[in-house]
């Protein structure tokens, strides 16, 4: 049985019901709350833009600890920042933020901007991380819209279509902007982020605890789940490549990719199409003879334009041209290689090697098994 949501009377009903329920039952003691220093809120605001709140607190806490200031991040090696992200992923995040400390530093005075158009001209800010910037460190009136609070709105007002659409993202914005209210703009701001990822879920929306859900329209058509729409089913294209684990004495050879482009900047492991030529490719590359590659079970990662299969291929060294080291390549340990700036499925690939490392070492009594 459906009841009619009782329509909003105005925005204020809106603002104070969440602004209330906030003061007893939102997040208050996150590590980048209680600070109004834009560079600290901002860093948090990038690590959480495709990472949960839990995931994100132990990486903002040692990255402010190595950068403690724009000019700190600005003229540290990429190197270290990409290691000091290392396991948050989306990489480009952490480049894009340095590459913003160092314009900030240029053109700024090194004072990170106050206006919303100057945050947004940064690399790797949008509107919405401008504006959820500003609102916490100057309490500037902007709305914001990340995933979160896309779903609380498509539900709220029961906006159809996928957010992903540009009709359905122009009427979502309008939607925050209406409902902003005058005053208390970050709390407001922190209120609706929390409310989506503490009870308007996506799995598991705890409509009984809402304190908006009287006016909420989804949960008044008996239709919470079908807002927001999901994306419509897209076929991508596949793409396949051969991933060399080069292993010699216990270490393994990651390389460095070009500074653009997918994984830019990041260490990985070496590449090639054709596996049927993965001895040749190691001896002219690497300088490496190898013993006959062996073939590992394939893994599968998802891009936003394309899905890579990747069919990794052990290849244990027997011997190994001395000089023939060249810039760019690097020998480590499983584990140094595993806590260095990889992407994840390299980290995958690593953690898979490791495992039967372990058990390796013991069945046979060996530190490590992978060495060979
Ligand atoms: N997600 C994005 N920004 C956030 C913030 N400031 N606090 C908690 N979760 C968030």
């Amino acid at each position: 049985m459906f009841r009619s949501a009782s329509p909003i009377k105005n925005k204020a009903d809106f603002a104070a019901s969440l602004l209330a329920w906030h003061k007893r039952h939102g997040r208050h003691d996150l590590p980048w709350q209680g600070t109004r220093d834009a560079y600290r809120i901002w860093v948090a605001e990038i690590m959480l833009q495709q990472t949960q709140v839990a995931a994100v607190i132990p990486y903002y806490r040692r990255f402010l600890e190595r950068f403690p200031d724009i000019a700190t991040l600005a003229d540290a090696p990429q190197d270290e920042v990409l290691r000091l992200w290392s396991g948050l992923g989306y990489y480009s995040r952490a480049r894009n933020l340095q590459r913003a400390a160092q314009l900030v530093a240029e053109h700024h005075g090194g004072v990170f901007p106050r206006a919303l158009d100057e945050i947004e001209a940064l690399p790797g800010i949008g509107r919405s991380t401008a504006a959820a910037i500003a609102a916490f460190a100057h309490g500037t009136r902007a709305a914001i819209l990340d995933g979160n609070v896309k779903r609380v709105l498509a539900r709220h007002f029961a906006v159809a279509g996928f957010p992903g659409e540009k009709r359905v993202e122009m009427r979502l914005w309008q939607i925050a902007e209406e409902q902003l209210p005058l005053r208390a703009i970050a709390r407001y701001t922190q209120a609706m982020m929390d409310l989506g990822a503490t009870l308007c879920t996506r799995a598991r929306p705890a409509c009984s605890d809402c304190p908006i859900a009287q006016s909420c329209q989804a949960l008044a058509l008996g239709r919470v789940r079908d807002f927001p729409a999901p994306r419509p089913a897209k076929v991508v294209p596949t793409r396949a490549t051969h991933m060399l684990l080069l292993i010699r004495g216990g270490e393994v050879l990651l390389e460095k990719r070009p500074p653009s482009g997918i994984w830019g900047g990041l260490w990985s492991l070496p590449e090639l199409a054709d596996g049927a030529r993965a001895r040749a490719h190691c001896r002219t590359n690497y300088g490496c003879s190898i013993a006959a590659p062996q073939v590992l079970a394939p893994l599968a990662h998802g891009f936003t334009h394309f899905k890579l299969i990747i069919q990794p291929l052990l290849c244990r060294v027997e011997k190994l041209t001395p000089g023939a080291r060249e810039a760019g390549q690097m020998w480590l340990s499983l584990e140094e290689a595993h806590g260095a700036a990889i992407p994840v499925p390299v980290r995958k690939l690593l953690e898979r090697l490791l495992s039967q490392s372990c058990r390796w070492s013991r069945g046979r009594g060996r530190s490590t098994a992978a060495g060979a």
